[in-house]
This record gives structure tokens, sequence and C-alpha cells, in this order.
């Protein structure tokens, strides 16, 4: 059987973090992103904060203008950014829950207890051509979520299979990847799109791309750590190489 293809979708936020650094324009993440491009990234993620800490709001509007591929606007759905998102009208938009103390988004949105808040930003974002995205844990209760509040696409928050790993606790890191598994497998029968992000390496994204029912990952501050060493345009494309090597492994 051939593989299917994987997406990567690749996060520039953290261009961003080092140019806020100094205040200045250097580095620009638009270049970041058509490097990525270039490289072999099918799409581009931003994530615009509330603080706007990384990712400011003329970012998302040069991106938008001058990529050919979708972009992935990431937010929380607070009226501002609906409205932002309605104004911009990226490909994609994917709902993150956010706490302003927090280092990087912790867990996945509860759409369970929010579904009555959701509802509504869900449909509005869905009824403007916008293909809704929500970022959640790896469960089978949250597929069944997900499906009820009509959301085209899951991402499955991968940052807890990720610490597994780190850790070298081998049953938490099989209990984690199951989890992905079996969320996967049944929100693909649900009809949702998967896909899946957070705290990806090279060796947790190989491993993570063998799940065939998964169509894109999204990986954004180990890419950029890396191109400090191989450059971007070299880390994109060892990225690339590495998912369709465990892509291909789960296929032969
Ligand atoms: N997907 C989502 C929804 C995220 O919030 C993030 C972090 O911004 C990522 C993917 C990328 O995570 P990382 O930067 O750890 O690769």
């Amino acid at each position: 059987m051939k593989a299917p293809p994987i997406r990567l979708g690749v996060n520039i936020d953290h261009v961003a973090t080092v140019r806020n650094a100094r205040g200045g324009p250097y580095p620009d993440p638009i270049r970041a992103a058509h490097l990525a491009v270039l490289a072999g990234a099918d799409g581009i993620t931003a994530h615009l904060r509330e603080d706007r800490r990384h990712i400011r709001d003329l970012d998302m509007e040069r991106l938008k203008r001058q990529l050919f591929v979708p972009l992935n606007f990431e937010m929380a759905a607070t009226s501002e950014m609906i409205g932002l998102a309605l104004a911009l009208r990226p490909h994609a938009a994917c709902l993150v829950p956010e706490k302003r103390e927090e280092r990087t988004t912790e867990g996945g949105l509860d759409i369970i207890g929010g579904h009555d808040h959701l509802r509504p930003a869900i449909r509005e974002l869905a009824g403007s051509g916008i293909r809704v995205s929500l970022f959640v844990e790896p469960d089978i209760a949250v597929m069944e979520a997900a499906r009820a509040l009509e959301a085209a696409v899951v991402e499955l928050h991968t940052g807890t299979y990720c610490e597994a790993v780190a850790e070298g606790d081998p049953d938490r890191e099989a209990h984690e990847l199951a989890r992905l598994r079996n969320a996967a497998a049944h929100g693909a029968r649900l009809g949702l799109e998967i896909h899946a992000g957070h705290g990806l390496n090279f060796d947790t994204a190989r491993t993570v791309s063998a799940i065939a029912e998964i169509a894109e990952l999204n990986i954004g501050h180990f890419l950029i750590g890396e191109a400090i060493f191989l450059g971007l345009d070299e880390a994109v494309k060892a990225m690339r190489a590495t998912m369709d090597e465990g892509r291909a492994r789960a296929f032969r």
C-alpha cells in the first residue's frame, strides 16, 4: 500500500521572538517563511498571542499578502482574535487555549467544557470560509466533542508524548503514543482531518509520522533552534526527509 502524504507546517513564531529581543526588524519572520516554503514546507503557522510577545498584527498581514501556501492562524477564541481572523481570511484558524503567564501553549483546548463558547466562534470562522482546527488532547471523548462542534480539523497535542520520550520512560512513552494512535484513528473515522504538533523534534516527528491518519505536523521551536546550527533551509529539508522516512516505514 502506498503511504498517504504528510504535510509539514512550519511555525515561525520564534523567529519573531529573536527579532523582538532587540526591538528592531531582524530577523524577519516573513523572510523565514519564504525560506521554509522554498525548503519544502507545505504551509506556514503563526500564533498571534494576546500579548504579541512574538508574532504581531503586521506580521500576519504580510504573511497573508505574500504567501502562496496555506497560512494557519493560531489564535485564542477571543472576540478580538476572531475579528482579526475574519478580516485576514487565512486558509485555517487553529484555536488554542492561551494563558498570559504560560511560556508556551500548555495542553489542549477544553472543548467539552467550552462547547457553548466555541460553537459560535467555529460557526463564524467556518462561515467565512476559514478551515477551523481545534488544538486538543489526544482522547476519544475529545474527538467526539470536536465532531459535535463541527470542526473540520483537530490538531493533536503531542507535548505529553514528547515529554515522555525526553524523560526516557518507555512505559509512559508507549502509553502516550497509543493515545495519539487511538485518537487519530477514532477522529479520522468520525471524518475529522487529523493534524499533530507541539514539542516535536526529528525523533518524535519520525515516530508520529508513522500514524497514517495524521495529515499534517506543525513544528516550530525545534526547527528554529536547529536553524542556528544547520541553517533554516537544511533544518526544514531534514525534517521533511525525516517525516517522509517515518511515514514510509509504517507502510513497508
Ligand atoms: N501546534 C500548536 C497548536 C501550537 O500551539 C504550537 C506551539 O506554538 C505548535 C504546534 C508548535 O510547537 P513547537 O513550537 O513546540 O514545535
